[in-house]
């Protein structure tokens, strides 16, 4: 895991919402799900698609992809449904007073 790195203040996203930040040159989606904050790799696994884009499915604590449907798993990054059936990357999150910061996960493989 990378440092963490501060990426926003946390009233930035409200709950329900999401923001794609750059890490490192690498865009992450940061959700925010009843004050809890996740951060997940921003690119779908399945095309080009910014999974911030896409809606928040906050009883399944997953994301849909705007482009064809696929539902991730906020938590772990798994794909929940066709046509993905790899999972994204998932990056540590930390909230240190009203600040988020952010781990980059090193990537698969
Ligand atoms: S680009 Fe995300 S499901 Fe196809």
């Amino acid at each position: 895991m990378s440092a963490f790195v501060r990426v926003c203040r946390t009233a930035e996203i409200p709950p329900g919402h999401a923001a794609r930040v750059d890490i490192d040159a690498i865009p992450v989606a940061i959700f925010n799900v009843g004050g809890e904050f996740f951060a997940l790799d921003d690119t779908c696994s399945h095309a080009m698609a910014s999974l911030s884009e896409g809606e928040l499915d906050l009883g399944r604590c997953a994301v849909e992809c705007p482009l064809h449907g696929s539902q991730f798993d906020l938590r772990s990054g798994a794909p929940l449904s066709l046509p993905a059936v790899d999972g994204v990357g998932v990056h540590a999150v930390e909230v240190r007073d009203d600040e988020l910061w952010v781990a980059l996960s090193p990537p698969p493989g």
